[in-house]
Protein backbone atom coordinates (compact mmCIF):
# COMPACT_ATOMS: atom_id res chain seq x y z
CA UNK A 1 0.00 0.00 0.00
CA UNK A 2 1.31 3.19 -0.56
CA UNK A 3 1.51 6.37 1.70
CA UNK A 4 -1.86 7.93 0.45
CA UNK A 5 -3.48 4.86 0.29
CA UNK A 6 -2.54 4.73 3.95
CA UNK A 7 -3.09 7.96 5.00
CA UNK A 8 -6.65 7.35 3.09
CA UNK A 9 -7.17 4.40 6.02
CA UNK A 10 -6.25 6.12 8.21
CA UNK A 11 -8.11 8.96 7.47
CA UNK A 12 -11.34 6.69 7.23
CA UNK A 13 -10.54 4.56 10.10
CA UNK A 14 -10.73 7.85 12.48
CA UNK A 15 -14.08 8.94 10.93
CA UNK A 16 -15.66 5.96 10.66
CA UNK A 17 -16.03 4.48 14.23
CA UNK A 18 -13.85 1.61 13.70
CA UNK A 19 -12.32 1.47 17.19
CA UNK A 20 -14.59 -1.75 17.94
CA UNK A 21 -13.30 -3.71 15.02
CA UNK A 22 -10.15 -4.97 16.60
CA UNK A 23 -12.16 -6.46 19.24
CA UNK A 24 -14.77 -8.35 17.35
CA UNK A 25 -11.89 -9.86 15.15
CA UNK A 26 -9.79 -11.01 18.05
CA UNK A 27 -12.71 -12.15 19.58
CA UNK A 28 -13.56 -14.42 17.04
CA UNK A 29 -10.00 -15.63 17.06
CA UNK A 30 -9.37 -16.50 20.17
CA UNK A 31 -9.46 -20.12 19.52
CA UNK A 32 -7.35 -20.27 16.98
CA UNK A 33 -4.63 -17.49 17.58
CA UNK A 34 -2.13 -19.77 18.70
CA UNK A 35 -2.49 -21.89 15.98
CA UNK A 36 -2.07 -19.70 13.39
CA UNK A 37 1.03 -20.36 10.96
CA UNK A 38 3.12 -17.24 11.76
CA UNK A 39 2.60 -17.74 15.22
CA UNK A 40 5.92 -18.96 15.80
CA UNK A 41 7.64 -16.36 14.40
CA UNK A 42 6.10 -13.73 16.56
CA UNK A 43 6.41 -15.76 19.60
CA UNK A 44 10.03 -16.56 19.61
CA UNK A 45 10.90 -12.69 18.93
CA UNK A 46 8.88 -12.03 22.56
CA UNK A 47 10.59 -14.68 24.03
CA UNK A 48 14.04 -13.48 22.65
CA UNK A 49 12.77 -9.91 24.04
CA UNK A 50 11.89 -10.90 27.89
CA UNK A 51 14.92 -13.09 27.97
CA UNK A 52 16.90 -10.14 27.04
CA UNK A 53 15.25 -7.87 29.81
CA UNK A 54 17.36 -9.96 32.32
CA UNK A 55 14.40 -9.04 35.11
CA UNK A 56 15.23 -9.07 38.49
CA UNK A 57 13.38 -11.36 40.51
CA UNK A 58 10.05 -9.40 42.25
CA UNK A 59 9.58 -7.03 39.37
CA UNK A 60 6.20 -5.60 38.93
CA UNK A 61 4.62 -5.89 35.43
CA UNK A 62 2.05 -4.50 33.16
CA UNK A 63 1.04 -6.41 30.01
CA UNK A 64 -1.05 -4.51 27.43
CA UNK A 65 -2.85 -6.48 25.22
CA UNK A 66 -2.17 -9.88 27.00
CA UNK A 67 -4.01 -11.87 24.47
CA UNK A 68 -4.18 -15.57 24.59
CA UNK A 69 -1.65 -14.86 27.79
CA UNK A 70 2.07 -15.81 26.04
CA UNK A 71 3.43 -12.69 26.74
CA UNK A 72 1.80 -12.12 30.78
CA UNK A 73 3.43 -16.41 31.62
CA UNK A 74 6.92 -15.13 30.15
CA UNK A 75 6.92 -12.13 32.28
CA UNK A 76 5.65 -14.26 35.18
CA UNK A 77 8.61 -16.85 34.77
CA UNK A 78 11.04 -14.18 34.70
CA UNK A 79 9.88 -12.14 37.47
CA UNK A 80 9.14 -15.02 40.02
CA UNK A 81 7.14 -16.57 42.69
CA UNK A 82 8.16 -12.93 44.48
CA UNK A 83 6.71 -11.08 41.35
CA UNK A 84 3.25 -10.09 40.06
CA UNK A 85 2.07 -9.40 36.14
CA UNK A 86 -1.04 -7.23 35.63
CA UNK A 87 -2.64 -7.71 32.30
CA UNK A 88 -4.85 -6.50 30.12
CA UNK A 89 -7.05 -6.68 26.61
CA UNK A 90 -10.07 -5.54 25.09
CA UNK A 91 -10.91 -8.86 23.91
CA UNK A 92 -12.69 -11.08 26.60
CA UNK A 93 -12.11 -14.04 23.91
CA UNK A 94 -8.17 -13.63 24.00
CA UNK A 95 -8.56 -13.13 27.86
CA UNK A 96 -10.35 -16.15 28.57
CA UNK A 97 -7.51 -18.13 26.97
CA UNK A 98 -5.24 -16.31 29.18
CA UNK A 99 -6.92 -16.89 32.35
CA UNK A 100 -6.11 -20.81 31.74
CA UNK A 101 -2.88 -20.80 30.23
CA UNK A 102 -1.94 -18.76 33.93
CA UNK A 103 -3.42 -21.28 36.03
CA UNK A 104 0.12 -22.58 36.62
CA UNK A 105 2.14 -18.81 36.94
CA UNK A 106 4.65 -18.82 38.98
CA UNK A 107 3.54 -15.67 40.55
CA UNK A 108 -0.21 -13.51 41.00
CA UNK A 109 -1.37 -12.90 37.35
CA UNK A 110 -4.39 -10.48 37.16
CA UNK A 111 -6.08 -9.91 33.98
CA UNK A 112 -8.53 -6.96 33.38
CA UNK A 113 -10.99 -6.45 30.25
CA UNK A 114 -9.85 -3.01 29.56
CA UNK A 115 -8.25 -0.88 26.69
CA UNK A 116 -4.31 -0.30 27.32
CA UNK A 117 -4.86 3.30 27.91
CA UNK A 118 -8.03 3.17 30.31
CA UNK A 119 -5.83 0.18 32.56
CA UNK A 120 -2.86 2.87 32.08
CA UNK A 121 -4.66 5.34 33.71
CA UNK A 122 -5.84 3.42 36.35
CA UNK A 123 -2.69 2.28 37.60
CA UNK A 124 -1.14 4.04 40.28
CA UNK A 125 1.95 6.39 39.03
CA UNK A 126 5.49 5.11 39.71
CA UNK A 127 3.86 1.24 40.82
CA UNK A 128 5.57 -0.80 38.23
CA UNK A 129 9.14 -2.25 37.21
CA UNK A 130 8.45 -3.25 33.86
CA UNK A 131 5.60 -2.14 31.37
CA UNK A 132 5.05 -4.56 28.38
CA UNK A 133 3.26 -4.64 25.10
CA UNK A 134 4.18 -7.49 22.53
CA UNK A 135 2.60 -7.00 19.26
CA UNK A 136 0.15 -4.92 20.58
CA UNK A 137 1.35 -0.91 21.06
CA UNK A 138 0.45 -0.23 17.47
CA UNK A 139 -3.28 -0.55 18.33
CA UNK A 140 -3.06 2.46 20.14
CA UNK A 141 -1.66 6.07 19.14
CA UNK A 142 1.91 5.77 20.40
CA UNK A 143 2.46 9.31 21.99
CA UNK A 144 -0.34 8.86 25.04
CA UNK A 145 0.43 5.23 25.00
CA UNK A 146 4.27 6.08 25.99
CA UNK A 147 3.70 8.95 28.19
CA UNK A 148 0.89 6.73 30.40
CA UNK A 149 3.73 4.09 30.11
CA UNK A 150 6.24 6.26 31.72
CA UNK A 151 3.70 7.63 34.57
CA UNK A 152 2.88 4.23 35.25
CA UNK A 153 6.36 3.25 35.92
CA UNK A 154 8.98 3.68 39.19
CA UNK A 155 12.12 5.80 38.48
CA UNK A 156 14.59 3.77 36.65
CA UNK A 157 11.20 1.63 35.48
CA UNK A 158 11.27 -0.12 31.62
CA UNK A 159 9.44 -0.13 28.70
CA UNK A 160 9.29 -3.12 26.35
CA UNK A 161 7.71 -3.41 23.37
CA UNK A 162 7.66 -5.23 19.82
CA UNK A 163 5.46 -2.83 17.54
CA UNK A 164 4.17 -3.59 13.68
CA UNK A 165 5.20 -0.86 11.67
CA UNK A 166 3.34 0.39 8.71
CA UNK A 167 5.19 -1.20 6.10
CA UNK A 168 4.52 -4.85 8.21
CA UNK A 169 2.87 -7.15 5.83
CA UNK A 170 3.33 -4.79 3.04
CA UNK A 171 3.28 -7.21 0.28
CA UNK A 172 -0.23 -8.37 1.77
CA UNK A 173 -1.23 -4.78 1.92
CA UNK A 174 -0.26 -4.12 -1.72
CA UNK A 175 -2.28 -7.08 -3.19
CA UNK A 176 -5.68 -6.08 -1.14
CA UNK A 177 -5.84 -2.64 -0.98
CA UNK A 178 -6.67 -2.87 -4.71
CA UNK A 179 -8.89 -5.63 -4.18
CA UNK A 180 -10.72 -3.61 -1.50
CA UNK A 181 -10.71 -0.07 -3.92
CA UNK A 182 -12.48 -2.47 -6.18
CA UNK A 183 -15.20 -3.15 -3.77
CA UNK A 184 -16.29 -0.24 -1.76
CA UNK A 185 -19.25 -2.00 -1.07
CA UNK A 186 -17.60 -4.73 0.96
CA UNK A 187 -16.31 -2.64 3.63
CA UNK A 188 -18.72 -2.02 6.42
CA UNK A 189 -16.04 0.21 8.85
CA UNK A 190 -12.40 1.14 8.72
CA UNK A 191 -10.09 0.05 11.31
CA UNK A 192 -8.08 2.69 12.77
CA UNK A 193 -4.42 2.47 12.12
CA UNK A 194 -1.91 3.73 14.04
CA UNK A 195 1.08 1.67 13.21
CA UNK A 196 4.16 3.99 13.65
CA UNK A 197 5.90 4.81 9.87
CA UNK A 198 9.32 3.55 11.49
CA UNK A 199 11.56 3.89 13.71
CA UNK A 200 12.19 8.19 13.75
CA UNK A 201 8.56 8.57 14.47
CA UNK A 202 8.24 5.85 17.33
CA UNK A 203 11.68 7.38 18.65
CA UNK A 204 10.52 11.00 18.94
CA UNK A 205 6.92 10.04 20.45
CA UNK A 206 8.61 7.63 23.52
CA UNK A 207 11.55 10.68 23.82
CA UNK A 208 7.84 13.08 24.42
CA UNK A 209 6.83 10.55 26.52
CA UNK A 210 9.23 10.69 29.00
CA UNK A 211 11.34 7.79 28.37
CA UNK A 212 14.95 7.20 27.29
CA UNK A 213 15.46 4.52 24.57
CA UNK A 214 17.85 1.90 25.42
CA UNK A 215 17.62 -0.15 22.30
CA UNK A 216 15.38 0.86 18.93
CA UNK A 217 15.66 -2.11 16.38
CA UNK A 218 14.52 -2.02 13.13
CA UNK A 219 14.17 -5.64 12.34
CA UNK A 220 12.14 -8.35 9.82
CA UNK A 221 10.76 -12.00 9.76
CA UNK A 222 9.65 -13.42 6.71
CA UNK A 223 6.87 -16.20 5.91
CA UNK A 224 5.88 -17.70 2.55
CA UNK A 225 2.71 -19.43 2.37
CA UNK A 226 2.55 -22.17 0.51
CA UNK A 227 -0.72 -21.81 -1.17
CA UNK A 228 -3.66 -19.93 -1.56
CA UNK A 229 -5.93 -22.00 0.57
CA UNK A 230 -3.49 -21.66 3.64
CA UNK A 231 -3.43 -17.48 2.97
CA UNK A 232 -7.16 -17.68 3.60
CA UNK A 233 -7.31 -19.75 6.57
CA UNK A 234 -4.91 -17.36 7.81
CA UNK A 235 -6.42 -13.71 6.84
CA UNK A 236 -9.59 -15.40 8.50
CA UNK A 237 -7.72 -17.06 12.27
CA UNK A 238 -4.53 -15.08 12.79
CA UNK A 239 -3.32 -12.30 14.99
CA UNK A 240 -2.10 -10.06 12.22
CA UNK A 241 -4.85 -10.32 9.78
CA UNK A 242 -7.21 -8.83 12.38
CA UNK A 243 -9.51 -6.29 11.59
CA UNK A 244 -9.95 -6.82 8.18
CA UNK A 245 -12.49 -9.46 8.31
CA UNK A 246 -14.53 -7.45 10.41
CA UNK A 247 -13.99 -4.45 8.55
CA UNK A 248 -15.85 -5.90 5.91
CA UNK A 249 -19.72 -6.90 5.66
CA UNK A 250 -20.37 -10.18 6.71
CA UNK A 251 -22.05 -10.93 4.09
CA UNK A 252 -19.25 -10.07 1.45
CA UNK A 253 -16.22 -11.91 3.50
CA UNK A 254 -16.54 -15.30 1.82
CA UNK A 255 -16.64 -13.90 -1.80
CA UNK A 256 -13.52 -10.87 -0.72
CA UNK A 257 -11.61 -13.78 0.88
CA UNK A 258 -11.62 -15.97 -2.10
CA UNK A 259 -10.84 -12.64 -3.96
CA UNK A 260 -7.78 -12.49 -2.01
CA UNK A 261 -6.80 -16.45 -2.49
CA UNK A 262 -7.64 -16.11 -6.35
CA UNK A 263 -4.88 -13.42 -6.39
CA UNK A 264 -2.58 -15.63 -4.45
CA UNK A 265 -3.01 -18.21 -7.27
CA UNK A 266 -2.41 -15.64 -10.09
CA UNK A 267 0.85 -14.99 -8.41
CA UNK A 268 2.35 -18.76 -7.57
CA UNK A 269 1.60 -17.63 -3.44
CA UNK A 270 2.74 -15.27 -1.28
CA UNK A 271 5.98 -13.81 0.78
CA UNK A 272 5.26 -11.82 3.75
CA UNK A 273 7.49 -9.67 5.67
CA UNK A 274 6.90 -8.55 9.34
CA UNK A 275 8.57 -5.31 9.81
CA UNK A 276 8.38 -4.33 13.22
CA UNK A 277 10.49 -2.35 15.97
CA UNK A 278 11.98 -3.92 19.32
CA UNK A 279 11.92 -1.26 21.95
CA UNK A 280 13.15 -1.10 25.21
CA UNK A 281 12.65 2.32 27.27
CA UNK A 282 13.84 3.74 30.67
CA UNK A 283 11.89 5.70 32.69
CA UNK A 284 13.84 9.51 32.76
C1 LIG B 1 -1.31 -9.58 18.34
S1 LIG B 1 -2.12 -9.81 19.86
C2 LIG B 1 -0.75 -9.89 20.98
C3 LIG B 1 -1.06 -10.67 22.23
C4 LIG B 1 0.10 -10.92 23.18
N1 LIG B 1 0.73 -9.72 23.66
C5 LIG B 1 1.12 -11.81 22.55
O1 LIG B 1 2.27 -11.41 22.41
O2 LIG B 1 0.77 -12.95 22.25
C6 LIG B 1 -2.78 -8.20 20.15
C7 LIG B 1 -3.72 -8.14 21.34
O3 LIG B 1 -3.97 -6.75 21.63
C8 LIG B 1 -5.32 -6.62 22.00
N2 LIG B 1 -5.70 -5.21 21.80
C9 LIG B 1 -5.96 -4.55 20.65
N3 LIG B 1 -6.24 -3.26 20.90
C10 LIG B 1 -6.15 -3.11 22.25
C11 LIG B 1 -6.33 -2.01 23.12
N4 LIG B 1 -6.63 -0.80 22.67
N5 LIG B 1 -6.18 -2.22 24.46
C12 LIG B 1 -5.90 -3.46 24.95
N6 LIG B 1 -5.72 -4.53 24.16
C13 LIG B 1 -5.83 -4.36 22.83
C14 LIG B 1 -6.06 -7.60 21.11
O4 LIG B 1 -7.33 -7.94 21.62
C15 LIG B 1 -5.08 -8.76 21.07
O5 LIG B 1 -5.37 -9.70 22.07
Amino acid sequence: MNALVRALFGLAGRLSGGDDLYRQDYDLRAGTYDLAETRPLTKRASEDLIARLELRPGSRCLDLGCGTGHSALLLARAAGPSGRVDACDISAGMLSVAERAAAGAPCPVSFARAGMTEFLEGRPAASADLVCALWSAEYCRPGPLLRLCARALAPGGRAAMLVSTAESLSELQRAVAPLLLRRPGSIRRFPPINFPPGRAAFLAAAGRGGLSVERLEERALTHSFRNASSLAEWLNDSGPAAGLAAALKPERRGEFFAAVAGEMEKRGGLTVTFRYLECIGRKK
